[in-house]
């Protein structure tokens, strides 16, 4: 059994969808959000998982939240992290700590815009597909290792609102597969580098009927 331990600022619809996912193997230990007000806290604590806050705005400064914030993880002593809508930039001594243990996911096909307000720079740009991340988080932002993403088109009339729901359907689906994979062991990070070890041999392709006569 993996534990976990989900980092959410708000909503906390992709926290939702794991919990959801019912996923074998993961135990999710706490939500903890860096904003009391968080809507998701009221879904954590309605299926009985332990909620904490570690609001950023009692802190001097990134590097007293993220200590504080460590000390609330630890004491769950996750296999894994999982950023979820967690708004806040971590630090440096943050992300190290934990290397290979902790994921997010982000709103676009990274390296394509990093950073905020990503469907709004899609839409923009014009490109015609976008899509979702799953990535290692490293002290650069946005920046690391890809486990898995959803692309989904950009359709001609859409909004950032359309487009963001479209994407947001598929973080539904990718973070609970990345989660899948690691409580199987398949998923790990080595060397910087991510290792997903094969996907059992499923499709035989299709059956032909043995031609008559
Ligand atoms: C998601 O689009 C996520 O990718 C981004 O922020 C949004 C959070 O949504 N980082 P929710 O809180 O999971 O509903």
């Amino acid at each position: 059994m993996k534990s976990i331990v989900i980092l959410i600022s708000g909503r906390g619809s992709n926290m939702e969808a794991i919990v959801r996912a019912g996923l074998d193997g993961v135990r999710v230990a706490a939500v903890i959000s860096n904003r009391p007000d968080a809507a998701g806290l009221a879904f954590a604590r309605a299926h009985g998982i332990p909620v904490a806050v570690v609001d950023h705005k009692a802190y001097p400064d990134r590097a007293a939240f993220d200590a504080a914030l460590a000390e609330v993880i630890d004491a769950h002593t996750p296999d894994l992290v999982v950023l979820a809508g967690f708004m806040r930039v971590l630090t440096e001594t943050f992300v190290r700590r934990y290397e290979g243990r902790l994921l997010n996911i982000h709103p676009s096909l990274l390296p394509a815009f990093p950073g905020l307000h990503t469907h709004r720079r899609a839409l923009e740009a014009g490109v015609k597909v976008h899509g979702a991340t799953v990535h290692f988080v490293t002290a650069d932002l946005d920046c690391g290792p890809i486990v898995v993403q959803a692309v989904v088109p950009v359709l001609a009339d859409d909004d950032e609102a359309a487009l963001a729901a479209r994407v947001l359907a598929q973080e539904h689906r990718i973070y609970p597969q990345a989660l899948r994979w690691f409580a199987a062991g398949r998923l790990s990070l080595e060397a910087g580098r991510v290792r997903l070890r094969d996907e059992p041999a499923t499709s035989a392709g299709c059956v032909v009927p043995p031609v008559e006569g």
